[in-house]
C-alpha cells in the first residue's frame, strides 16, 4: 500500500478574506461543498492505499481531524508542528513516522484535479522506478511564465511515460520562466511527490543534514496521544525553515517526472478559482446570499452578509466575516499587497 501524505500547514494568504491564518484555504470548501483538506483526501480513498498521514500546524489539530473523519478519510497519524518550517522538515516527520520503505505520495492539500484517472495512472507509471530509489514528481503542461512554481526539464525517458529530471528550478525570476515556456522541454512541477521514505531521508541528510537531525530529535522528543504526534517544540524550532523543493528536488540524485494532464489546478488567486468555477450564463461564480441582476463575468461570494450587486462586470467581490475585498479580474495576485498594507 502507497502511504499519503498530506501537508495542510499552509497560510494560504492569496485568498484572503476567506482565507486566515485561523483557517487557511486547505479547511475551506472553494470548488464544492467539500474543503480543499476532504477533497485531497479523497483522491487516494481506495484500498490501494493506505489511510493517509496528515502534517498540520498544532492549532488546526480538531479542525484537520474533524474534517477528516466527517469525510470518511480519519487519518493513520496527525503529526502537529509545534511552529512552521515549510515542506522540507513537514515531509521528514511524515517520513520518520512511516516505515523506511514505505513509498509516500506527498500531495499538498489545496489543488484541484479534476482528472482523477489520470492522476492514478500516472501514480502507476512512476511506481517502478520509485521502488528502485527514484524520487517521482508529476509534470504539467505550462501556459504562462508563472514564477510562483517549480519549473522541471523534461529528459530522457527511463520507463514508459517516466522521464529523468533534466534540471529542477524553483521559483525561476520572470525571464527565466519566459525562455523555459518558449524552450518547450519545461514542465510546472505540480508539487506532488512519490518516494520511498529511505530514499527521501537520505537525500535530505545529503542536502540538508542539520534539517534531518533535528527532525529526528523532534520526533524522538514527540508527545503521542493516540493518533496524535507533537514532534518537541524546541527540537523543531531548531530546524532549519526550507521548502522540499529548494533543499531536496534542486539537488537530488535520480529525480524523475511523469508528465500528465490531470486538470491540475493549484487555486492560487481568486482569478483562478473564477477560471476553474462552473459558471452561470452570463459568467458568473457566485456563492453564498448574493443577489446579483444584470452581473456578468463576475466572482462573488459571501459566507456571512448579504451582497447585493446590479449591472456589474469583471468584478471579484468576497465578504468574509467583517471583511470585504473588491477588486477587478484580472487583479487578484494583488491581494498579496494588501496583506503586506494591512501588516504595516
Ligand atoms: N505541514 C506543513 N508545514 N505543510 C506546509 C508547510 C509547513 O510548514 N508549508 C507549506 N505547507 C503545505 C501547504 O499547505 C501546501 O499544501 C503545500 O505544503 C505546498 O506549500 P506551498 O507553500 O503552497 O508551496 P508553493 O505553492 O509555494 O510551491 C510548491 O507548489 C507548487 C505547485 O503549486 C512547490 O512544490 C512548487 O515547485 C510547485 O510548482
Ligand atoms: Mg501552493
Amino acid at each position: 500500500q502507497i502511504v499519503p501524505v498530506i501537508l495542510s500547514g499552509g497560510s494560504g494568504t492569496r485568498l484572503w478574506p476567506m482565507s486566515k491564518p485561523e483557517m487557511p484555504k486547505q479547511l475551506l470548501a472553494l470548488t464544492s461543498d467539500e474543503t480543499m483538506l476532504q477533497l485531497t483526501a479523497q483522491r487516494t480513498a481506495s484500498n490501494e492505499f493506505a489511510a493517509p498521514i496528515v502534517v498540520a500546524g498544532q492549532r488546526h489539530a480538531d479542525l484537520v481531524e474533524g474534517q477528516l473523519t466527517d469525510a470518511g478519510t480519519p487519518p493513520q497519524a496527525l503529526i502537529l508542528e509545534p511552529v512552521a518550517r515549510n515542506t522540507a522538515p513537514a515531509i521528514a516527520l511524515a517520513a520518520l513516522a512511516a516505515n523506511p520503505e514505505d513509498v509516500m505520495l506527498v500531495m499538498p492539500s489545496d489543488h484541484v484535479i479534476a482528472d482523477l484517472d489520470a492522476f492514478h495512472a500516472a501514480i502507476h507509471a512512476a511506481l517502478p522506478m520509485v521502488s528502485q530509489g527514484w524520487l517521482a514528481t508529476f509534470g504539467i503542461a505550462p501556459d504562462k511564465p508563472e514564477t510562483g512554481y517549480g519549473w522541471i526539464q523534461v529528459g530522457r525517458e527511463i520507463a514508459k511515460g517516466v522521464h529523468q529530471v533534466a534540471r529542477f528550478v524553483e521559483k525561476p525570476r520572470l525571464e527565466r520562466a519566459e525562455a523555459m515556456l518558449a524552450r518547450g522541454d519545461y514542465a510546472w512541477n505540480g508539487g506532488i511527490f512519490l518516494f520511498r521514505a529511505d530514499r527521501y531521508l537520505e537525500e535530505l541528510g545529503q542536502h540538508a543534514p542539520e534539517m534531518l537531525v533535528a527532525a529526528e530529535k523532534a520526533m524522538r522528543a514527540a508527545k503521542r496521544d493516540g493518533k496524535r504526534i507533537c514532534p518537541d517544540e524546541t527540537e523543531f524550532g531548531n530546524c532549519p525553515s526550507d521548502s522540499i523543493d529548494y533543499a531536496v528536488m534542486e539537488r537530488a540524485d535520480r529525480v524523475a517526472v511523469v508528465p500528465v494532464a490531470m486538470g491540475w489546478n493549484d487555486v492560487g488567486s481568486w482569478d483562478a478559482l473564477h477560471a476553474i468555477s462552473e459558471l452561470d450564463g452570463f459568467g458568473n461564480a457566485h456563492r453564498g446570499e448574493v443577489l446579483a441582476i444584470d452581473t456578468k463575468n463576475c466572482l462573488i461570494r459571501t459566507d456571512r452578509v448579504r451582497v447585493a450587486a446590479v449591472d456589474v462586470e469583471n468584478l471579484i467581490v468576497v465578504a468574509s466575516g467583517d471583511d470585504v475585498l473588491i477588486l477587478p479580474r484580472g487583479r487578484s495576485q494583488d491581494v498579496k499587497k494588501l496583506i503586506e498594507a494591512m501588516k504595516r
